[in-house]
């Protein structure tokens, strides 16, 4: 329901705050997914990795989704951090793509620690890449610094 306020364009950071909420969902989903698996009696086992893959599936088109909608914000904000904070886009989801193509061709264990991990990059690209384009949206002001990407060609 939108109570009356169609038209309204609603800002971009409320927008960017409701597709993390929504990457987060989809990796406590994975997560979880990932803890049954691993507490799951070893004949479940099969039908139990499938779920998983096609869990972090649908986290690989949620992130896509959401860099491309960045990336088209912060082109049109002419955001002086774009080229590292692409590049920070680019790196997670070709690793997120790799390691899903490879659980799902079995050339890779599925581990304990998927989850910790699906979560430890996103909460570190949101604080040290997002936080930094959201404060260039409300201030018009960005700090190279905010991103140390300079040594990488
Ligand atoms: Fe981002
Ligand atoms: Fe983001």
């Amino acid at each position: 329901m939108d109570n009356g306020e169609a038209g309204r364009e609603r800002a971009p950071q409320s927008s960017i705050a409701d597709e993390h909420r929504l990457l987060i969902e989809h990796i406590d989903a994975a997560s979880n997914a990932i803890d049954l698996f691993f507490a799951a009696p070893a004949n479940q086992a099969g039908a139990d990795a499938r779920r998983i893959i096609a869990l972090l599936e649908d986290l690989r088109d949620v992130a896509q989704a959401h860099f491309r909608h960045e990336e088209a914000l912060m082109t049109k904000t002419a955001f002086p951090g774009f080229t590292c904070h692409k590049r920070d886009h680019d790196y997670l989801l070709k690793n997120l793509i790799h390691f899903t193509s490879a659980l799902s061709h079995d050339t890779v264990p599925f581990a304990p620690d998927i989850g910790v991990n699906l979560r430890s990059w996103l909460t570190y690209h949101i604080r040290k890449y997002d936080d930094a384009y959201m404060a260039f949206i409300e201030t018009g002001t960005f700090e190279a610094g905010d991103e140390d990407c300079e040594a990488v060609s």
